[in-house]
C-alpha cells in the first residue's frame, strides 16, 4: 500500500493541489466531514507559507496506522530562509509580510500534533499530525 504522497509547491495553484491531495486522503481515513476542513485548512497555511516565505518546497501526506490508531501526518517542508525565532512566529498576530499572523498558531490548533524545526541554513520543516476520533 503507498501511504505517502508528496506535492511540490512550486506555484500558487500547488496550494490548491496540496488541498486537495489532503481532503482525498483524509476521506478514505474517514475523518470527519469537520476534520476534514481542519485538515485542509492547515495544509492550505503550510503550502502557503512555503510558496510566500520560501518561494518553493513541498507537501508530504502520510498515512499513519499505529496500533489501532488510524491518522493523517503533514510535514511541510522547504530550503527557504529559515525561522530564526520560532516561539514569536507562534504568537498568534506575528507577521513578517503584513498577514494576519494566524497560519502557524491555526494549523496548532487544529491539528493534534504540531513541531516546527527551523535553521536560518537548511530551511523549514513543520510536521502536523490529525489522529482519527
Ligand atoms: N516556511 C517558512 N519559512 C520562513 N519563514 C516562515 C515560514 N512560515 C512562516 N514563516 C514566518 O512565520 C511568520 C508567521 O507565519 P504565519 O503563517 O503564522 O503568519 P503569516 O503568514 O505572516 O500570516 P497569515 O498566515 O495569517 O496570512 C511569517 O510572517 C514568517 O515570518
Ligand atoms: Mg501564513
Amino acid at each position: 500500500m503507498n501511504n505517502h504522497s508528496c506535492v511540490k509547491i512550486l506555484n500558487e495553484w500547488d496550494i490548491v493541489a496540496a488541498r486537495q491531495l489532503g481532503r482525498n486522503i483524509a476521506r478514505e481515513l474517514n475523518f470527519g466531514i469537520i476534520d476534514q476542513a481542519r485538515i485542509t485548512t492547515a495544509i492550505s497555511e503550510l503550502a502557503r507559507n512555503i510558496f510566500i516565505y520560501a518561494g518553493q518546497g513541498e507537501i508530504q501526506i502520510e498515512k499513519l496506522l499505529q496500533g489501532g490508531k488510524k491518522g493523517l501526518k503533514v510535514i511541510a517542508a522547504d530550503h527557504g530562509p529559515g525561522i530564526s525565532d520560532i516561539r514569536k512566529v507562534m504568537e498568534d498576530g506575528y507577521s513578517t509580510s503584513g498577514g494576519l499572523g494566524a497560519g502557524l498558531p491555526g494549523v496548532r490548533r487544529l491539528m493534534d500534533e504540531f513541531d516546527i524545526d527551523s535553521d536560518p541554513k537548511k530551511g523549514t520543516t513543520v510536521t502536523a499530525v490529525k489522529w482519527v476520533r
